[in-house]
């Protein structure tokens, strides 16, 4: 072997080495991504549990509203913003994550092409304007349900999570979850109206002027981490604690958005195993 030879081969062994490296760092960053978001959001969960429990503590609620909503009764009630043209897209959400089931309602809220763009909910204090329109909205258009989620269609939503934490952590009243996000030039934190929105339907009625604005963190995640999920590069997805994906257009993926729906909604009910590719 020619000395030039040698180098040659040495450069390939380097070269693999490297690459292999990199692969083994790359896998280990997305274990670590998965574990970060599990961690967190359970400690986000737990907070927001002591807060419903410090509120039943402090106030005599009624029982027999408790009594109702916890037997049968309707716990989440979603408004779906959808583009008119997009029939699959709503026929897909009607068999995954929207499915009917007796705790969720849902309707489409149809737009047409020329969408404006988000507006930003101000929610420095009781007085909002995002919310005295939410109210305006959505007063008569909701059912008894406990909470109204406000999401756009091209979001996934981990309903089966989501139906637990109503049920068994969120305070029962006097709550939004939301992505908050600061206005520079005032200060003012507002929530995130391209997000998805959760707020509790005594909030939604008027019915109190007391709530608390929780920011959601990683219980949506971000653009990264949703790639992650949809990838399949998360060890095991349906372990994944998470409430809501990013937008899921934003992926120059093969495969239709519907389709993505509906392998997250498999992966997540647990009889479906990612094929390779
Ligand atoms: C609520 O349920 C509890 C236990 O099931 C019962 O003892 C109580 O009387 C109920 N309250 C009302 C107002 O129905
Ligand atoms: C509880 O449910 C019963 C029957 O569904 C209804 O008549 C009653 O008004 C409900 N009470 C409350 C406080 O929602
Ligand atoms: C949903 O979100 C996407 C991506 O952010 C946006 O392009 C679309 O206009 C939104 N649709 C509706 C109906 O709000
Ligand atoms: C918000 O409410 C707090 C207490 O209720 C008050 O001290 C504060 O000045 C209010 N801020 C604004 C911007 O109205
Ligand atoms: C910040 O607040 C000002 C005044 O309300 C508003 O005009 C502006 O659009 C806001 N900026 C953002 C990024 O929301
Ligand atoms: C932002 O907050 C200031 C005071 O902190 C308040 O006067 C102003 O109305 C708020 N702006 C918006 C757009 O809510």
């Amino acid at each position: 072997m020619g000395l030039f030879d040698k180098f040659t081969l040495c450069c390939v062994v380097i070269v693999i080495v490297s690459l292999s490296g990199m692969l083994i760092g790359y896998v280990q960053i997305l274990h670590r991504l998965e574990d970060g978001i599990n961690r967190d959001n359970s400690e986000l969960l737990h907070k927001i549990g002591a807060l419903r429990l410090g509120l039943e503590l402090s106030s005599l609620q009624s029982e027999s509203s408790l009594n109702n909503t916890s037997n049968g009764g309707v716990l989440l009630a979603m408004v779906i913003k959808s583009a008119k043209k997009n029939y699959a897209l709503r026929r897909a959400i009607r068999h995954t994550w929207a499915q009917t089931d007796h705790r969720v309602v849902h309707r489409f809220e149809l737009h047409g092409s020329n969408m404006h763009p988000p507006l930003l909910a101000t929610v420095t204090n009781g007085t909002m304007d995002w919310l005295k329109r939410l109210q305006h909205h959505h007063r008569a258009t909701t059912t008894n349900a406990r909470y109204l989620l406000i999401v756009n269609e091209t979001v996934f939503v981990n309903t089966p999570l989501l139906l637990e934490t109503v049920e068994r952590i969120l305070p029962r009243q006097g709550f939004i979850l939301c992505k908050p996000v600061k206005n520079a030039s005032t200060q003012n934190v507002t929530c995130d109206a391209a997000q998805p929105i959760l707020v509790s339907m005594d909030v939604v009625h008027g019915l109190t002027e007391q709530y608390v604005v929780h920011d959601g963190r990683r219980l949506y995640l971000n653009h990264r981490e949703t790639e992650a999920l949809v990838r399949h590069q998360m060890d095991d997805e349906g372990q994944l604690t998470y409430f809501f994906t990013a937008s899921l257009l934003h992926f120059s993926l093969k495969i239709p958005i519907t389709q993505k729906m509906e392998q997250l909604w498999l992966s997540l009910i647990g009889n479906y195993t990612p094929v390779e590719y």
